[in-house]
């Protein structure tokens, strides 16, 4: 798939966002290690949070041998783009395509970036790189328009590839179009069967914008997992019903985030190139679509759950 300025992009991406808990706070870190561990041991079986703290470099590692090469991360998602970077940092930069990403939060959080450019920076430094393939505002939220502004600056500057936004619904690309000179190349936005977002998404399709979808598998849903369409797709391919969602947004020509602490389910989560879903299955996806959003209550901060900054 191509950008609107001809950078090329892959089809799916690998998200590191699961780890955005981690070393912001150490007494936070503790408790939640300490909940883990206990939920643990409660239930015979590794806790999902603590796996992914154990396992996310290896993790990370995996998902490139495996053929990921679109990576996502975060100044919010803890030591991730430390992650990203150590593990990248001995391969030719033109095979991994790097997007991180920067907030108000983050202007707010860190003396010693105060500014977009400061941020980008020690972004730089972690993923030991002197470029991003793309930076996205992570968030519409605080001085935005300002802080878009700084990214078109980047991208000017060669700093990054490309450019683009989180979080978006129409008003703000409206808002934000008449105050830009470089339109957003991709748009992360909350996208899943439950959550199917038609209308922004003929809108980028229209303003030639990227779409790639965050919470993806919707958490695996009950709603999604035990519908007629999902247990009649999987019998019917002899796939997963991961590798039918994400089979789903790519024929729409979304990229989905993929993230998982598990290496058997990355690998599993690629091998989607071998089936195609018929229009009508498409359609009957697209119908769970209910307008479920698990960030809604979240005043845009999808990834940014109070309690990480209220500390
Ligand atoms: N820009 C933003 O504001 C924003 C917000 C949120 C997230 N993100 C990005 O999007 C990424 C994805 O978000 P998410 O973690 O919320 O996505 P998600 O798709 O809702 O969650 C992944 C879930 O799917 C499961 N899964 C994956 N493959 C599976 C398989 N083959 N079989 C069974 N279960 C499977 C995982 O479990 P296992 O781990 O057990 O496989 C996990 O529970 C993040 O890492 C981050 O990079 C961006």
């Amino acid at each position: 798939m191509n950008l609107y300025n001809g950078v090329q992009i892959p089809d799916v991406a690998f998200g590191t966002g699961v780890i955005k808990r981690f070393y912001r706070n150490k007494p936070l870190y503790f408790k939640d290690r300490t909940i883990s561990v206990l939920k643990s041991v409660k239930h015979m079986k590794i806790d999902r949070i603590l796996k992914n703290d154990i396992t996310i470099e290896k993790v990370t590692e995996k998902a490139i041998t495996h053929g990921y090469c679109l990576l996502d991360t975060g100044r919010l998602y803890g030591h991730s783009e430390k992650i990203i970077g150590k593990v990248t940092c001995d391969m030719c930069r033109d095979d991994v395509f790097i997007i991180t990403k920067v907030s108000n939060v983050d202007l707010a959080r860190y003396k010693e970036a105060k500014t977009v450019r400061e941020n980008l920076s020690i972004s730089l430094e972690n993923l030991c790189t002197n470029y991003v393939d793309s930076y996205l505002l992570h968030f519409p939220c605080g001085d935005w328009i300002n802080m878009y502004h700084d990214i078109e600056e980047e991208y000017k500057a060669g700093r990054t590839r490309s450019i683009g936004v989180c979080n978006f619904d129409i008003e703000d690309f409206l808002r934000l179009k008449k105050e830009i000179q470089i339109k957003p190349m991709i748009c992360q936005v909350e996208l899943h069967p439950l959550y199917t977002k038609t209308e922004l998404c003929e809108y980028c399709k229209k303003e030639g914008i990227v779409i790639m979808a965050h919470t993806p598998t919707g958490h695996m849903h009950n709603k999604i997992c035990n519908s007629d369409i999902m247990k009649r797709l999987t019998k019917k391919y002899n796939k997963s019903i991961a590798q039918i969602i994400y089979k789903w947004h790519v024929q729409n020509g979304i990229i989905p985030i993929i993230s998982t602490v598990s290496v058997v389910h990355l690998i599993e989560n690629l091998d989607i190139y071998n089936f195609e879903l018929t229009g009508s299955e498409i359609q009957e996806i697209n119908a769970l679509n209910e307008n479920y959003s698990f960030d809604k209550n979240n005043n845009k901060m999808n990834d940014c759950p109070n309690f990480i900054y209220n500390v």
